[in-house]
């Protein structure tokens, strides 16, 4: 393949997500060819340590024939139906008792059904309008604002774009769209006080739920939405108080809670669904991504007994769903994708001595000069670049410390997120002592060589 011919055709048609192309066309794509187990390939014949999981996907990492076996076969036998006019097809019907059977049931409230769309942008447009749906059915059309948090991501539709608290999103195409609001992350490192003890920060950013229900009025609020941990705002991880406190405020006020585990579920945080390892009870969970480990799009929402009864016992027809609502290859991919999750017990090794050795490994950056928190949760880890160590003192935005870490990772074989000042992973869940060494080798390389670019700057 010739690189630079791909690169134009790519430049002249192709317009891609989140890119700046006047910056894309002086550089030129990379352009990734093929993949197998943690690791991709360029079409310079590059190879590459995928730490992100393509996007936080790839939980059963690549070259699964499996996978592609199970999607031949349900192509051969049903390539497509809709589920529209009451007609329905085996493999979504078969993956919606899965999921049912996998999300567990806290305090009596279980998840019995599910809601299919395509990714986890359309995923939050359903729990927008299930939301709405459910409140009018009840008589409280008044119950219209959704509460989310600054620097959340929910996906890219106007409802997801809206959802989510990117300034930088919002900026672009008059959003949020009206009845969202924002309130403040629980980021320790940035928002705690001196002194404060992270317990203590978990409660107090909790409590800006509370304030923003109250200045709202309880009877205008539908519904809270959040990630377990904040994954694209840069791995956010909430400190231990903070989801029981957002618990009890909810149910105090009788809101919905939607768990956005778009990236938190499928093993990701060593559960099959994050809400289970924070011990919180959601309403309505959002997933898509690891669903089908990438390997074909699929999203939905897990749709919990209290919305349900009241959308299917009260509701008559509900005006929304998608061609592609429960297709039958991705479902056929879907299940074959969970049986290798169970098979090869994922999210147990992500609970046990895997998870643990990556946690160590990875707190030992916390030695690094560069680094002023590293932090992990399950297989998502976070580390935030400073300037001073002691003091905790951070670059300013135009170092663009975050792109130089990245630019050392890349020329060395690992692909390592930036997110401002923060770099994250997510790697696939298969990962073995061995390979959690080379990435920890990768990613010291990496810090020693900014740190190395830093003070030649004169940055340091
Ligand atoms: C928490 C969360 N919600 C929603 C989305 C949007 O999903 P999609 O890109 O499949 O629309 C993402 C994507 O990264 C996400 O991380």
């Amino acid at each position: 393949m010739i690189t630079k011919e791909i690169q134009a055709q790519d430049s002249a048609h192709f317009i891609h997500p989140f890119t700046d192309h006047g910056d894309l066309a002086t550089r030129g794509a990379r352009v990734i060819t093929k993949a197998d187990g943690i690791y991709i390939w360029d079409s310079e014949g590059e190879k590459l340590f995928d730490a992100m999981s393509g996007l936080w996907c790839v939980n059963v990492g690549y070259g699964r024939k499996a996978l592609a076996e199970a999607a031949y076969q349900q192509m051969m036998t049903l390539p497509f139906y809709n589920s529209f006019f009451q007609t329905t097809n085996v493999p979504a019907v078969k993956l919606a008792t899965k999921l049912a059977s996998l999300a567990p049931t806290v305090d009596g409230r279980s998840f019995e059904h599910v809601f299919y769309s395509s990714s986890g942008s359309e995923s939050n447009d359903s729990n927008v309008r299930m939301v709405r749906r459910y409140w009018d059915l009840l008589g409280q059309p008044q119950r219209k604002v959704i509460i989310s948090r600054h620097n959340a991501y929910h996906g890219s539709t106007m409802a997801g774009a809206s959802l989510g608290g990117m300034s930088g999103m919002h900026a672009q195409g008059d959003l949020p769209i009206p009845n969202i609001t924002h309130i403040e992350q629980p980021y320790f490192f940035e928002n705690g006080k001196p002194g404060e003890t992270a317990d203590e920060f978990g409660l107090r950013a909790a409590g800006w739920l509370e304030a923003k229900i109250l200045e709202l009025g309880a009877d205008k609020v539908a519904a809270f939405i959040a990630e377990p941990i904040q994954g694209a705002g840069g791995v956010i991880i909430p400190p231990v108080t903070y989801w029981p406190e957002i618990q009890r405020i909810v149910d105090k006020y009788g809101l919905l809670l939607i768990s956005d585990e778009v990236i938190c579920a499928f093993g990701r945080l060593g559960h099959w669904f994050a809400y289970e390892k924070f011990g919180y009870k959601p309403d309505l969970v959002t997933f898509a991504k690891a669903v089908t480990s990438g390997y074909i799009p699929l999203g939905g929402v897990m749709v919990g007994d209290r919305v349900a009864k009241v959308l299917i016992e009260k509701g008559g027809e509900f005006n929304h769903g998608y061609t592609y609502s429960g297709h039958p290859v991705a479902c056929a991919v879907a299940l074959a994708n969970l049986e290798i999750m169970e098979t090869e017990q994922l999210p147990q090794r992500v609970r046990g001595d895997i998870g643990a050795y990556f946690a160590k490994r990875y707190a030992e950056l916390n030695d690094h000069p560069l680094v002023g928190m590293a932090e992990t949760c399950g297989f998502v880890a976070g580390l935030v670049l400073v300037k001073n160590k002691h003091s905790k003192e951070r670059f300013s935005e135009e170092d663009a410390v975050g792109m130089v870490c990245r630019r050392h990772c890349f020329t060395n074989g690992l692909i390592m997120r930036a997110v401002g000042d923060r770099m994250i992973i997510a790697p696939p869940l298969t990962l073995t002592h061995a390979e959690i060494d080379e990435l920890m080798r990768l990613i010291r390389l990496a810090l020693d060589l900014s740190l190395q670019e830093l003070k030649a700057k004169g940055l340091l």
